[in-house]
């Protein structure tokens, strides 16, 4: 009966592994050496890297594009979908930017209307950023033209970016928009903190958006969030330097969507110059913020660790008596604690036309860097909500 038994498991055991290894077919990679690709830092490698895209995403079954390890020149190129199947994008060697700073088109690699793509391999992006910051004069003049983003996923689905370093974009690093359920992990972004508008991950008009396990270090926001984003889920984030976590700039624009269900949970922020952040213009056409939760977050010597500031104005010439039409509401902050160099650590600066709504504030712990000698404050202004737990800055709502 024992026997019997243990040979019927074990017949079964063998169907079922042949039947799974039937199911996992091996993946095909087009290695873009083989396409003409050159290490030799001055070919221009975006025709050999489109002939393996292409040929990958025509092909029926699992396909993969291979960057082996070395390092690539490439000039703007944007890899064009829908493709027949998924499709891997492994980078494992070093992509790199050209020098000069004449491309006025808003990407560097760009991906567009691919779904079930997976972008790897441990390589990086090296989005030579130095060469163009200099011609960066957005603080000065509102028409500016903006400079390429390292990575755009424009309307892709599905996908996910796993295991990548990003450093010195021109612009963005990556660029989410119009996509739905993408998810990115794993990714380590890195520019000097000087550096201008060099967020590490922007999302717009895109749904259902995990961001998690990655280290961002650099120049304006770690990740910010655009108008039209929804379910967004963002934790286990090392930020810093940077200008924090942001939902914004917001209202700017003429029918900009909604922005609903952002979780921030779990991450961590160091010497950043805004902590958790929901920034509005003003004057502004009117949208909706709600249901959003910032979550378990620790804060080390960081400047205006909890804002929302619906007078948001970075060049600092705005009408100051004119208010926002962007209307905020259900906005959860819960167990932030940590250090901050602001003496005001709480500062709730909402729209006189439109107040904010349902503010809860539940076990606020923040400090004075170096110690309780500087008295921290709370400020709020057309503010409403509930607090509960510790409160320390004590409460205004
Ligand atoms: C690089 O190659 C692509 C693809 O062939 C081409 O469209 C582009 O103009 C080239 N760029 C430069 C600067 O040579
Ligand atoms: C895919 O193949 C079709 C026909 O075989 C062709 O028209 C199309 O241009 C190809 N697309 C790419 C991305 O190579
Ligand atoms: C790049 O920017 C620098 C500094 O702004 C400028 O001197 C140089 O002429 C620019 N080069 C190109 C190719 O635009
Ligand atoms: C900003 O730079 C652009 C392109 O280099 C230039 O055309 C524009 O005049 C500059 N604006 C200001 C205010 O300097
Ligand atoms: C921005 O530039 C456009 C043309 O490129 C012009 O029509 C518009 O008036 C400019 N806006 C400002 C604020 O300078
Ligand atoms: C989201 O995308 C992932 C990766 O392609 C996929 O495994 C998952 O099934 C997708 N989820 C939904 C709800 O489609
Ligand atoms: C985000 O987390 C919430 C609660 O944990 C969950 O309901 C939601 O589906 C998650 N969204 C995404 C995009 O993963
Ligand atoms: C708030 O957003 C979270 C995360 O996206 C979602 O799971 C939850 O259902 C939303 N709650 C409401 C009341 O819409
Ligand atoms: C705190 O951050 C400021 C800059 O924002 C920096 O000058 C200072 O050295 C930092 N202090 C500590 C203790 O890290």
């Amino acid at each position: 009966m024992v026997f019997v038994s243990a040979s019927k498991s074990f017949f079964f055991f063998l169907i079922s592994t042949l039947f799974c290894l039937n199911q996992v077919q091996a993946r095909t990679y087009l290695n873009v050496l083989k396409f003409g690709a050159s290490t030799d830092e001055k070919t221009n490698n975006s025709k050999a890297f489109l002939a393996a895209w292409n040929r990958a995403c025509n092909s029926t079954g699992q396909h993969g594009v291979l960057i082996p390890a070395g390092v690539f020149l490439l000039h703007p190129v944007v890899f064009m979908g829908p493709c027949k199947g998924s499709i891997v994008f492994k980078i494992r060697g070093i992509l790199k930017a050209p020098t000069d700073n004449s491309s006025l088109l808003d990407h560097w690699i760009s991906f567009q209307y691919v779904d079930q793509l997976i972008i790897n391999g441990g390589g990086s992006l090296n989005g030579e950023g130095a060469s163009a910051w200099p011609q960066n004069n957005c603080s000065e003049d509102p028409n500016c033209s903006s400079l390429p983003v390292s990575m755009r996923l424009d309307f892709v689905t599905n996908s996910i970016i796993n295991y990548i370093t990003s450093i010195n974009s021109k612009n963005f690093h990556f660029n989410i928009f119009a996509c739905e359920n993408i998810t990115i992990a794993n990714v380590r972004i890195s520019a000097p903190e000087y550096s201008p508008n060099t967020d590490g991950i922007h999302l717009g008009s895109s749904t259902n958006i995990r961001i998690l396990n990655s280290v961002i270090g650099t120049g304006d926001d770690c990740i910010s969030i655009g108008p039209e984003s929804k379910n967004i889920n963002i934790s286990n984030i090392y930020c810093g330097p940077g200008h924090g976590i942001s939902i914004g700039s917001l209202g700017g624009s003429k029918n900009e969507g909604d922005v609903t269900g952002i979780i921030v949970r779990n991450c961590n922020l160091k010497g950043t110059s805004n902590g958790l952040r929901i920034k509005t213009w003003a004057p502004s056409y009117p949208l909706l913020v709600s249901n959003i939760t910032f979550e378990k977050i620790k804060l080390r010597n960081v400047s205006n660790p909890i804002f929302i500031d619906q007078q948001y104005c970075p060049s600092g010439n705005c009408d100051q008596k004119s208010s926002s039409s962007v209307k905020i509401q259900d906005v959860k902050f819960k167990q932030i604690l940590g250090t901050t160099n602001s003496q005001v650590a709480v500062n709730l600066q909402c729209s006189k036309s439109t107040p904010c709504q349902r503010i809860e504030l539940i076990d606020i712990n923040m400090g004075y860097i170096g110690g309780d000698k500087v008295p921290i404050t709370s400020q709020c202004a057309n503010a409403h909500g509930v607090a509960s737990g510790k409160q320390r800055p004590r409460s205004c709502l």
